[in-house]
């Protein structure tokens, strides 16, 4: 199939230049496993996970038949004043997962949808008891939490800023990056030991100048994700959970990235031993097949509103929320697949072997090479970061990217740094040849 035969004319194409991509388009036209076919029949390795999303590798035939049947059985039903099956029991599996009392599952459909609904879960959290006074929110710079104003707003990145600042939320507030170039260049596996306590920050400055008892939540990716795959400081999260619990300030982990299995264990929370009140997911939930995402809440949130609507008539809805795709019962069925073979596969504790893997791989390979500052690597995912080429940031980035899909191995740029995150069932000599195509890619583009 030659490209030329696509209209191409038509799709506004999401987080991509447009311009360029025309001239090289980079179009797949089926996936299997670790590969991709594209539209000239390459095959190209899938190094990202599909966007953090595939943890079983592609066209996983139990989950492909789920959805078959389900699509044969219940299609769709509306999710307001009535659920579906599927819904119940992906709830309850995914309650199960979670660690602690987050047992309360709010389903959606992204992770812009679910860091959206967080925020609001904790607005009116607070109003239900009484605090409706705590309406500020605190993010983390370089945070991402998708495209969503809610989600802009606690988010950290410079470009949103830049374009769509004006229409950001008003009292927001900003926790300091994690990252320290100098002395956490190259972390494998391990937490960053930071000298000072970068959180002294939040409870000598930002908290007494917001006044803490007007904080609703403080929201962060418990390892920052999109920008680069930066590693949370020894002690950080849990300090975090300390402070937060002091002042009653709700906690959410945004796990879009980090929830089902990347780390090697169910959540960032279970492998930080930290439980927040909220915890976003979406991605790896449904293997990337279909679009599904939640907010799994602490019993204690949902029983605050239950009760503070015990006074109003039964028919009063608790929460005003929720998106009429709200637990598709086929996207549901696609979850329910996906956990039960993740789990059947042991892909998780896979995940935690193959990162040693991919940790060494990139350290051992990548690090003196032209450019190379640092190389962060954690469970089963690792960023190699590059000095930016001077007038032109991301270039060198992007170029090593596009160099690296013309040899057959697709990586992710982000920022200055290039991600490798592959499915689960990577294998060793997978890992070489995507870490051995990148290192070539960073020489030629020295
Ligand atoms: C941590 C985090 N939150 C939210 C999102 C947004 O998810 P979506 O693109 O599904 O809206 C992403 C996407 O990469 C993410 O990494």
């Amino acid at each position: 199939m030659a490209y030329q035969n696509f209209n191409m004319e038509h799709q506004w194409l999401p987080f991509t230049p447009n311009r360029s991509f025309k001239k090289d388009p980079r179009i797949f036209v089926a996936a299997d496993g670790m590969y991709f076919t594209t539209h000239d029949g390459k095959q190209v390795i899938d190094g990202i996970s599909s966007l953090w999303c595939v943890g079983a590798g592609h066209n996983r035939k139990p989950i492909n038949e789920a959805i078959k049947k389900q699509l044969d059985t219940l299609d769709y039903a509306t999710a307001f004043q009535a659920s579906n099956d599927q819904a119940f029991k992906a709830s309850e599996i995914i309650a199960a997962m979670a660690p602690g009392d987050l047992n309360k599952v709010l389903f959606c459909n992204s992770g812009s949808e679910a860091a959206d609904t967080s925020l609001k879960v904790a607005l009116a959290y607070h109003r239900a008891r009484g605090e409706g006074h705590r309406n500020v929110f605190i993010g983390r710079e370089k945070g991402y939490h998708g495209v969503g104003f809610g989600g802009m707003s606690v988010g950290g990145i410079a470009a949103n800023r830049k374009v769509f600042g004006a229409a950001l939320l008003p009292r927001v507030d900003h926790l300091r990056f994690i990252h320290d170039p100098v002395n956490h260049a190259y972390i494998h596996g391990a937490e960053p030991v930071w000298q000072e306590d970068i959180l002294l920050e939040l409870e000598q400055r930002i908290l007494p100048l917001h006044d803490a008892g007007n904080v609703a939540a403080i929201i962060v990716e418990p390892v920052a994700g999109s920008a680069g795959w930066y590693l949370p400081p020894k002690g950080y999260l849990k300090r975090l959970r300390e402070i937060c619990d002091k002042h009653g300030i709700l906690l959410i982990f945004d796990e879009v990235i980090t929830g089902f299995g990347r780390l090697g264990a169910n959540f960032a929370a279970d492998y930080y031993g930290v439980v927040p009140d909220m915890l976003n997911f979406a991605k790896c939930v449904t293997n990337g097949i279909i679009p599904l995402g939640g907010v799994i809440c602490s019993d204690r949130i949902y029983d605050a509103m239950m009760k503070a609507n015990a006074s109003s008539p039964e028919y009063a809805v608790e929460f005003f929320h929720g998106y009429t795709y709200s637990g598709h019962p086929v996207a549901c069925a696609a979850a329910i697949a996906t956990l039960e073979l993740y789990k059947q596969e042991n892909l998780f504790e896979r995940a935690g072997q193959m990162g040693k893997v991919l940790g060494d791989a990139m350290h051992g390979n990548l690090k003196g090479l032209p450019n190379v500052i640092g190389i962060r690597s954690l469970g089963l995912a690792g960023a190699v970061e590059l000095s930016s080429v001077a007038g032109a940031p991301g270039k060198r980035a992007y170029d090593i990217f596009m160099d690296c899909f013309h040899h057959g191995v697709l990586v992710r740029p982000a920022g200055e740094n290039l991600v490798v995150c592959p499915p689960y069932i990577v294998e060793k000599e997978q890992i070489e040849r995507i870490v051995n195509v990148l290192a070539d890619a960073i020489r030629k583009n020295a």
